[in-house]
């Protein structure tokens, strides 16, 4: 039996719809090849030209046109003339929070060892996986901007942290180092946040009650930054809250091979609605247009939501070539060294994936 998933496209702007290009044709050649999978898509035209058109980033009833999609496949939203803000909140966080999707999932993982600037660290000792909180925790919107442009003026940001969003978060990165046999990390900042973040310890550790096979570490966010870039081997599965989770990844994606490498899934692990996958750089307006953008990540992006459509195989496939292709060295970017277009890097990279399957 086939089966099939249907994928909802944001290209977005920018790189966005040239890397996605180059995922999608991986997509149509792998349901070529496996006559058990079939995948159609549907292209939306969000983002900024269409704000610029229709002053908003996507219709009103964007939430309900995507809701009953198997995944949506996102490139980059964001473009001079529009406001970062506008075109962040009003497209990628309405998604994000419409669809619930709480849980971030970021690998970091280098690929070759010339990818990393950290002297002596190889492929075996930078391979984690973060999941950040990705509905809640410091970026809720809470707040307020009191005695606005007075001298008395003040603005309060309140971290939100609830039991169900905290559990959750919690729970699912123990399943998944329960699952994976790894270590798991949580990382907080409990001397400091006297509620939010003793709050999260005490999670953690309950919820670890449940998890006795599981063995774990905790570390405050600045000693655990440091230790990204220094011992990055102490880090598997890595728990921690939407605010830390950003910047952390951030580090992450400069020890493995920078933003064009970077991939991050928005996961609704219920599947009641559909999660989101895409690259983490944005729109790139310095190179837009000029078919020289980077399209792993973007492909990277796929391999995660074939993990997520229980096709493992693929998705590891996927990865396994993204290693060849950066070994082979020849068909690569200018932002990894070499003189490939967009277009001829995912070229090369459907030949080498069907070389093997
Ligand atoms: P950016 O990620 O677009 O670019 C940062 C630098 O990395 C640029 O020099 C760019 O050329 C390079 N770069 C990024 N992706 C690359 C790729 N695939 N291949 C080769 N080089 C790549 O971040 P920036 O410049 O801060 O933001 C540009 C626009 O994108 C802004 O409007 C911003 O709001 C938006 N943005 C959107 C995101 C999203 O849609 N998820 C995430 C980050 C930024
Ligand atoms: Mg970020």
């Amino acid at each position: 039996m086939t089966k099939q998933y249907r994928v909802a496209l944001i290209p977005g702007d920018g790189i966005g719809p040239e890397v996605v290009a180059e995922g999608v044709k991986v997509l149509k050649e792998i349901e070529k090849v496996d006559s058990t999978v079939s995948f159609s898509f549907t292209e939306f035209p969000w983002g900024c030209e269409y704000y610029l058109e229709n002053g908003k980033m996507m219709d009103d009833n964007a939430l309900e046109q995507l809701k009953d999609y198997d995944a949506i496949y996102l490139g980059a939203v964001g473009y001079p003339g529009v406001p970062d803000h506008i075109s962040l909140r009003d497209l990628l966080i309405k998604i994000r929070k419409g669809f619930d999707q709480y849980v971030n999932l970021r690998p970091v993982t280098l690929l070759h060892p010339e990818l990393t600037p950290l002297k002596s660290k190889a492929e075996k000792d930078i391979d984690m996986l973060v999941i950040r909180e990705n509905s809640e925790g410091e970026y809720a919107g809470a707040g307020e901007w009191l005695f606005k442009d007075k001298p008395e003026e003040v603005v309060l940001q309140t971290g939100v942290f609830s039991r169900k969003g905290t559990e959750r978060i919690i729970r699912h990165a123990y399943e998944e180092a329960r699952k994976t046999n790894r270590t798991l990390t949580s990382i907080s900042k409990g001397n400091a946040l006297n509620y939010s973040m003793v709050f999260w310890d005490q999670i953690f550790e309950e919820v670890g009650k449940e998890y006795p096979d599981v063995q774990t570490y905790s570390y405050l966010v600045d000693a655990a930054s440091l230790y990204f870039v220094s011992q990055p081997e102490r880090f598997e599965v890595v728990v921690t809250s939407n605010l830390f989770g950003d910047i952390v990844t951030d580090i992450g994606a400069a020890i493995t091979g920078g933003l064009g490498l970077a991939t991050g899934a928005n996961i609704n692990p219920e599947k009641k609605y559909p999660s989101m996958f895409e690259p983490v750089h944005g729109s790139a307006p310095d190179i837009a247009g000029k078919g020289v953008a980077n399209p792993i990540a973007a492909i990277w992006s796929v391999s995660q939501m074939l993990d997520f459509f229980e096709m493992e195989e693929w998705g590891e496939a996927v990865l396994t070539t993204i290693k060849k292709i950066i070994k082979e060295g020849t068909y690569l970017t200018p932002d990894l060294g070499g003189n490939a277009s967009t277009e001829e890097l995912g070229n090369r990279f459907v030949e080498l994936l069907l070389l093997e399957n």
